[in-house]
């Protein structure tokens, strides 16, 4: 498996990162502003990671995602150390991660990694998503912030 950068985002990369995040014009700024890496595994891009700088020394896993057929082979998890030790090696303090409140998946995955929840945006989504997302039976209404320092 390896994580490289990626020069240029093509159609493959937007159906991961629309996984992860259904709003394409959201997607579309951030990837333009962040830094993005690709897995390749078998010649294949499978999985992807976005990083953007927020506030000073704050740098923000603004979008993960692992294609559907290698999900649950701990390449998310590799992910997320990848961008932990990018973090420290380019002098962050700390790293951000939002979730959605029914993303119960995420956070338990989020939480093994060493992120502790920092705060609620509630209603982030009924003000942010123009089409209501329903997610383990529920409707996602608020954003889950964790963060942990490097
Ligand atoms: N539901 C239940 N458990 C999960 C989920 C999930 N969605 N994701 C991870 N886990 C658990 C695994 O079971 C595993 O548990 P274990 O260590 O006890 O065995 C552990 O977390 C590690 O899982 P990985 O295999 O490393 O995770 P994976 O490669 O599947 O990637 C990811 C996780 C990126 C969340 C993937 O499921 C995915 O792409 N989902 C769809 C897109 C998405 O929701 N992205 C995150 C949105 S938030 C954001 O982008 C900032």
């Amino acid at each position: 498996m390896m994580i490289r950068k990626i020069q240029e985002i093509q159609s493959l990369h937007y159906d991961l990162l629309q996984s992860a995040d259904p709003d394409h014009r959201l997607v579309a700024e951030y990837v333009k502003r962040g830094v993005c890496f690709e897995v390749i595994l078998n010649e294949q891009i499978v999985g992807i990671l976005v990083l953007l700088p927020t506030r000073p020394e704050t740098l923000e896993i603004i979008n993960i995602a692992v294609s559907d057929h290698y999900q649950g082979q701990g390449i998310g998890e590799t992910m997320i150390h990848f961008a932990l030790d990018h973090a420290k090696q380019n002098h962050y303090k700390t790293v951000e991660i939002g979730t959605g409140s029914t993303s119960l998946g995420q956070l338990y995955l989020y939480q093994k990694c060493g992120f502790r929840m920092s705060g609620i945006d509630r209603d982030f989504f009924v003000r942010h998503y123009k089409d209501e997302i329903v997610e383990n039976k529920l409707i996602l209404k608020d954003m889950v912030r964790l963060s942990q320092d490097v």
